[in-house]
């Protein structure tokens, strides 16, 4: 522990910098400006207070730096006095042109997040510098140096805060030896590391998140600790300096001194800690053991800090005697703890269930510092009350909308907490976990949030106004206030409409989209979106402890008629066709669904068997269900608990496999090893994703045999259950780290296909030379596509038949869309929305606004035929805004009819799905819009093979 008394001479030796200037300048005043120079730079050094009580008190050097030094303890952080006053943003880049916004839509984030006001915007120095109307004399000050945008009356949003993210921590694309800068392994208690000290300036993401209208973001350490360090508040634009600390906004005095500089302004510091699994799995803890090292480091910090304060008792008393010969307790590692138990550290907590946030509410008494925000919290909205407990004031909860039952941490997590949290009186923060969630879409996590029930205001406020008060900086950010920092994005449509899109984003005042391409959107997309009533299943989460029944329930009545329907679309072989659609209101239909089977489409409402079960749906749509791909669906429960999952095949390529089962002949089957039921399942199937596809678990390059079965069923007896066996064969080719090479990979397929081995295996590639079966390789590099297609060609060649291969993945198949199409390969994109994880993902086409046209609208132009996928089966349930939102993207070049299409028959045709007759598929009945409208919700599903219809 080191414990030294502060060292006023050499502070005050260090700054007479500043007043040796002056004594140039008064020459004549040579020796009484020596005198005031070693005075007023102790001033200038130690504070006011230290020049007061030096000559006030008469005191020694020491004793007066003790005074100050006391004093500073007691300082909170928080912008100087004076800010509100300042002309320009210490951000302010020298030459950034003045900037005019006229005619914008302004959601303040005044008044609750309620005000909205129509006004020009003046951007300049790096603030904002008025909001109302120009006059000539504001514009004549500038001369013709301003820059003039027509908003025409689009919203303008202050730029979206991002309370969590690992952004330049862990990057991409993930270039660094695998295990990325934002986590370390050596302890569970580390409050002396900074997330600063990690941040690469080369993260593709800050572009890309940047023109999701994300501007300011909290970088935090990982969550393997259980105090993991030190988080930094970043803006995301290019600095000509070029340096991770030109991104800081308002960094802590700490980041080149070692202890805090007594002078201030104090600035708020930020503290990761994390609760529960993470830092347990890390060092093999137990819940109770991660609690106790907290406990021993906040008392460590509660020790030093007693010792502080005792000092200062008796430099408080004048009894400088005492203290002469005792240096100030203090300690490089601790001192941000203790910092903590002084209120100066906004603690952003990673903590899950019930027990953590009861373990943290306690130790947060028992130690007396208040709580930042719980971050992920997924249990949070079940112990509101326990919240309230916490010391000082309840903690914010920052969540994620639908991301959820990745971990047992996470199995109860539910849409409606962010509404439920926001009842109780709760703040609310929706964040991205960068790169877990692509921040780029942070957005749209508050559009799900209301979507699902959070009010409008509170929405936009979760990820703007909220977070910048949270991390402390709301005194510039979060808001369209006059005088604050010049981060502003100009979206394309309300910020709560699916899609939204930025036209411009502004950051210090520096407009930072350099051409931005958007869709004319309908003017519906410029209104507050409609949204469903969920009262009932947010009371019912809430009531089941997160585990509402989800089962559907099926209809008494043989007919079922559904009212008021706008659009009507089925599947014909492998399309979707629209088979009705309503110009006006009073062109809603009445559709009569017998046994299951739509019987009559009527013009006539009241056209229908009396004792028939009767639903409006307002305007809604009956249509195809939808299909899942890419996730271990229906293998997968909850994917950190091996109890709930399959498991993972063997791979002959890497490991000697059982010869019990048949070595290396052994294909294993999906099939086999399916359980239903499952809560992600179900959440697809009441979304109205119908139907799953899902091949068995592979590390590495060897998958196995894919299946089709039923999301809603419960039982794999169940009549249809499993709707096809057999799908396709499944490999991956990708980088694996040094084995096996992907030239390694290569080779094995094409011995597989040209020279296929005895057994199972050999049976299965002999049908894909054969062209019986579909080959589907897993993939998203564009140099192993292009090889992939030469490997195609040569087996073709070989055999004679044209053999079915599918791609899925293929973020870089847009760079060889012609060559796909040439050679009828189709591909699935996982996911629908492209992020450059990883090097052979990284030229991924972006998409609006950065690129004209989607990779999915590039492969489509070139008659590849596409679907979309997922890589995580909690997702499956977004399925329908995943295709809605392509189809809002690509303005008139995706129908409706084609998004269902590849959102469906698609992904089966090119699994090699068996595609049904029409009167066999399963219907999906939505009110209040289509199945792709974000406002509409899914209430029935309509199924001829079972002849009956399911209400949810
Ligand atoms: C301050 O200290 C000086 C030198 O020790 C002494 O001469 C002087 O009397 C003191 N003044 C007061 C006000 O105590
Ligand atoms: C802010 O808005 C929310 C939701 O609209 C409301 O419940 C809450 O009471 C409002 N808070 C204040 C302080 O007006
Ligand atoms: C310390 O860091 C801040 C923020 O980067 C910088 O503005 C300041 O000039 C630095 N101070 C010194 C003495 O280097
Ligand atoms: C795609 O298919 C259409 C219709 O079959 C055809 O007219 C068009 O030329 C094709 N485009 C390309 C790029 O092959």
């Amino acid at each position: 522990m080191e414990k030294s008394l502060p060292s006023p001479s050499h502070a005050a030796y260090q700054r007479r910098a500043i007043p040796l200037r002056r004594r140039a300048i008064l020459p004549a005043l040579a020796a009484l400006a020596c005198f005031l120079v070693i005075v007023y730079g102790f001033a200038f050094g130690q504070g006011i207070d230290f020049w007061r009580a030096y000559t006030r008190d008469n005191l020694s050097v020491e004793a007066a730096a003790a005074v100050a030094r006391c004093r500073s303890l007691r300082a909170k952080p928080g912008p100087p006095s004076d800010f509100a006053k300042r002309t320009q943003s210490d951000r302010y880049v020298p030459g950034t042109k003045p900037i005019l916004i006229k005619n914008a839509k302004i959601w303040t984030g005044e008044k609750n997040g309620t005000e909205v006001i129509t006004a020009d915007i003046l951007l300049d120095k790096g603030v904002i510098k008025g909001i109302g109307q120009t006059t000539r004399k504001v514009l004549s000050a500038f001369k013709d140096d301003i820059e003039v945008i027509d908003a025409k009356n689009a919203w303008v949003t202050p730029g979206i805060v991002d309370l969590h993210s690992h952004l330049g921590d862990a990057s991409s694309p993930e270039l660094d030896g695998a295990s990325g800068d934002d986590n370390s392994l050596k302890g569970p208690i580390l409050p002396w590391l900074r997330a600063l000290d990690g941040l690469n300036t080369h993260d593709d993401a800050y572009a890309l998140s940047i023109s999701g209208g994300v501007t300011t973001a909290l970088v935090l350490p990982g969550s393997a600790n259980a105090i993991g360090g030190q988080g930094f508040t970043i803006k995301l634009r290019k600095t000509a300096e070029r340096s991770p600390s030109s991104m800081l906004l308002e960094p802590p005095y700490q980041i080149n001194s070692s202890f805090p500089d007594i002078d201030g302004p104090m600035r708020w510091r930020q503290m990761k800690h994390a609760c529960g699994e993470n830092p347990s799995r890390v060092y093999g803890n137990t819940r109770m053991d991660n609690v106790w090292a907290f406990r021993e480091a906040y008392n460590k910090a509660r020790e030093i800090k007693t010792a502080q304060d005792a000092y200062c008792t008796k430099v408080e008393e004048g009894r400088f005697e005492d203290i002469v010969q005792t240096p100030f307790p203090q300690d490089l590692q601790w001192e941000a703890l203790v910092d903590i138990l002084r209120g100066r550290v906004k603690v952003q907590i990673h903590c899950y269930e019930t027990v953590d946030l009861d373990d943290i509410v306690r130790l947060s008494n028992e130690f007396q510092f208040p709580i930042a925000a719980f971050h992920h919290a997924h249990e949070a909205y079940l112990v509101p009350g326990l919240l309230k407990q916490a010391y000082g004031h309840p903690p914010a909860v920052a969540m994620f909308a639908t991301n959820a039952r990745y971990k047992r941490e996470a199995y109860r997590g539910s849409e409606f907490a962010p509404r439920v949290l926001a009842q109780h009186g709760l703040k609310v923060v929706m964040k991205s976990d960068h790169p877990v969630l692509d921040s780029r879409y942070l957005l749209y996590e508050a559009q799900q949030a209301y979507l699902y029930g959070l009010p409008e205001n509170l929405a936009i406020a979760a990820v703007t106004s909220t977070p910048a008060e949270i991390m402390g900086m709301s005194h510039r950010i979060g808001f369209v206030k006059e005088g604050y920092d010049a981060d502003l994005v100009i979206w394309d449509s309300h910020p709560l409409a699916l899609g939204a899109t930025p036209i411009q984003v502004f950051i210090d005042g520096i407009p930072q989209i350099a051409e931005a391409y958007v869709t004319r959107k309908p003017e519906a997309f410029q209104r507050t979106p409609e949204v469903p009533n969920f009262d009932d299943e947010a009371k019912a989460a809430v009531e089941y402890e997160g585990l509402p029944p989800l089962e559907p329930k099926k209809s008494d009545a043989e007919t079922v008629v559904f009212t008021n329907v706008k659009s009507v679309f089925t599947r014909s072989g492998s399309d979707v066709n629209e088979v009705y659609m309503a110009a006006t209101t009073e062109d809603l239909r009445t559709v009569v669904v017998t046994n299951g089977k739509i019987t009559a489409i009527n013009e006539d409402a009241l056209h229908f068997p009396a004792n028939a079960h009767v639903v409006n749906l307002r305007g809604g749509s009956i249509s195809p269900g939808l299909t899942t791909f890419g996730s271990p669906l229906g293998l997968v429960e909850i994917d950190a608990e091996d109890s709930t999952n399959d498991g993972l095949v063997f791979d002959p390529l890497v490991q000697r496999v059982p010869s019990i089962m048949g070595g290396d002949a052994a294909l294993v089957r999906a099939v086999d090893g399916l359980q239903f039921g499952g809560r992600n399942a179900l959440l697809a199937y009441r979304s109205g994703v119908l139907k799953a596809i899902t091949a068995p678990v592979g590390a590495r390059f060897y998958a196995g045999l894919s299946t089709t079965f039923a999301t809603g069923a419960l039982n794999k007896l169940d009549e249809d259950a499993v709707i096809q066996d057999v799908n396709a064969v499944h490999v991956t080719v990708r980088h694996f780290g040094s084995t096996p090479s992907v030239s390694t990979q290569i080779g094995t397929l094409r011995r597989l296909l040209l020279h296929p081995p005895n057994g199972d295996a050999g049976q299965w590639f002999k049908d894909v030379s054969e062209g019986k079966t579909t080959l589907v390789v897993d993939t998203d590099s564009a140099d192993i596509i292009a090889t992939l297609i030469l490997l195609k060609r040569e087996v073709e060649e070989k055999s004679g038949k044209k053999i079915q291969l599918t791609i899925t993945g293929g973020l870089e198949a847009h760079l060889l869309a012609k060559e796909l199409g040439e050679a009828q390969i189709g591909v699935i994109q996982i996911q629908a929305r492209p992020f450059p994880a990883t090097w052979e993902r990284r030229r991924i086409l972006p998409g609006h606004p950065l690129s004209e046209e989607s990779s999915i609208q590039v492969l489509l132009k070139h008659n590849v035929t596409v679907g979309v996928g997922i890589l995580e089966a909690w997702n499956a349930r977004n399925a329908r805004f995943d295709i809605g939102w392509l189809a809002i993207d690509a303005g008139g070049d995706i129908s409706r009819a084609k998004a269902m299409a590849i959102g469906s028959t698609n992904i089966e045709t090119l699994l090699g799905g068996k595609v049904g007759a029409a009167v066999a598929e399963d219907l999906v009945a939505t009110e209040g819009g289509d199945l792709l409208d974000f406002g509409s919700k899914v209430i029935a599903v309509l199924s001829p093979r079972r002849e009956s219809v399911n209400l949810l």
